[in-house]
């Protein structure tokens, strides 16, 4: 079977998201000003397509392979996840507690992902119909539909002005929503 770009599987998309991810830690620890709060934001976006889709789609198929234990450890930092990130938005990256309380943020996200790496997808790429995986993968183009993960590329536009506002747990619900009609889109 040929692949193209556009059939990258759900696995394939989610670790490309982790490294993602990791960069933009390093952009948040690097950076000051307008943007530091850039990059914030920014890492705020793509968690939220990233847990969302893993949430709603990733998980549940894994349940039967990788057990229910294992399931609920990752459900549970990824809710301890968006707790943590609501309290650094309203702390703000300016603020002179905000500092210690991210590199503790960041050490949990980073080994979340290091489980999901290491207990969760190797399990699902090997049980699951690696057709299923491609059309999985729809599950975290629905939820960057509502909340890009680049600012659009057009001339002259601000890129901040295209990223979705609003505090953490909204971003998050708005793109779990989305995810979750995709998802019932898939039933009908
Ligand atoms: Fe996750
Ligand atoms: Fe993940």
């Amino acid at each position: 079977m040929t692949t193209v770009q556009s059939e990258q599987d759900v696995i394939e998309l989610l670790l490309s998201q982790h490294q993602q991810i990791k960069a933009l830690f390093t952009r948040v620890n690097q950076s000051t000003g307008e943007q530091r709060r850039d990059a914030f934001h920014e890492l705020t976006r793509l968690l939220a397509v990233h847990e969302s889709a893993e949430e709603q789609v990733v998980h549940p198929a894994a349940r039967n392979d990788a057990g229910d234990a294992v399931v609920e450890a990752r459900l549970q930092e990824e809710n301890d996840a968006k707790r943590a990130l609501s309290e650094l938005y309203d702390l703000g990256v300016e603020s002179p507690g905000f500092d210690e309380r991210f590199a503790a943020f960041e050490a949990a996200v980073l080994s979340h992902a290091l489980h999901e790496e290491q207990e969760e997808f190797p399990l699902l790429r090997t049980k699951t119909d690696p057709d299923a995986l491609v059309r999985m993968a729809g599950a975290v183009r629905a939820a960057e539909a509502v909340s890009p993960t680049r600012p659009h590329p057009a001339a002259g536009e601000n890129p901040v002005a295209n990223l979705i506002a609003g505090p953490p747990l909204a971003i998050f619900d708005r793109t779990r929503d989305a995810v979750r009609d995709w998802r019932q889109a898939q039933k009908d």
